[in-house]
């Protein structure tokens, strides 16, 4: 089993402080969304956003729907065998339920996760995508995992091939654009990992880790008995 934890995403409600720019506005009117109902996206808010701490990463839920259409349709969770979990950078989590099927049209992923932030749980009955306050210490701290990888460049330089062992392993991806983590991940018992000498996307270090695991496994094999 792997969890995969896409951490300190980037992805938010518009901030209140720049809720009354004009952008912003503009922006909520064409969608007849209230401002600070809508999520924060730098292709639309860029102006805006100048005014905001550490802006050049903010904004970008473009990055968390890549990761989740990778992972969500891989082999290893038609097998069962991946958890998805995102934490945000407002220390939220994001509980995935393997059969959610995160729409492939960004704007309606939009509408999802604005959705999301307004019911906590949707559909509201039985959920597939659950919100609630939790850091990501505390996340990884109650998964139960022999290990806990953290994908980062400044870690032991390993190939792919050497990553898995057959295990259950918590794997940790930053879902951001630029820059470090901003928790302290040094405290807690994780291995760090650097997969290539230069910084990767988000997307192509999920895509690759799952496929690295499945082949640890030998999930190909399973899949066509043999
Ligand atoms: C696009 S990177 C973001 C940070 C990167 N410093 C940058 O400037 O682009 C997103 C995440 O992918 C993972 N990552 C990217 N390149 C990596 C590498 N060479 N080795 C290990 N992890 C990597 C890390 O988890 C990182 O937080």
């Amino acid at each position: 089993m792997m969890h995969l934890v896409l951490a300190e995403a980037e992805v938010e409600l518009v901030p209140a402080s720049i809720s009354s720019h004009p952008a912003v506005r503009a922006h909520a009117r064409r969608r007849g969304k209230k401002a600070t109902e809508q999520l924060l996206d730098s292709s639309f808010h860029h102006s805006a956003m100048r005014k905001l701490p550490e802006a050049e990463r903010r904004g970008r839920p473009d990055i968390l729907h890549q990761c989740l259409l990778l992972a969500l349709d891989s082999p290893l969770n038609r097998q069962g065998l991946l958890r998805v979990y995102v934490h945000t950078r407002n220390d939220e989590v994001i509980h995935v339920d393997p059969s959610t099927r995160i729409p492939r049209s960004y704007h309606r992923f939009v509408g999802l996760m604005e959705d999301l932030f307004k019911r906590k749980s949707i559909p509201p009955e039985k959920p597939l995508l659950r919100l609630e306050k939790k850091n990501l210490a505390k996340l990884l701290g109650d998964l139960s995992s022999d290990r806990t990888i953290i994908f980062i460049e400044e870690g032991h330089p390993t190939k792919w091939r050497d990553l898995f062992k057959q295990e259950t392993v918590t794997v940790v991806v930053g879902c951001f654009p630029h820059g470090d983590f901003h928790f302290s991940w040094r405290e807690l018992n994780c291995e760090p990992v650097c997969v290539d000498p230069e910084p990767l996307d988000a997307s192509t270090i999920v895509a690759r880790a799952i496929y690295a695991f499945e082949d640890s496994i030998g999930l190909w094999e399973k899949r066509f008995e043999r």
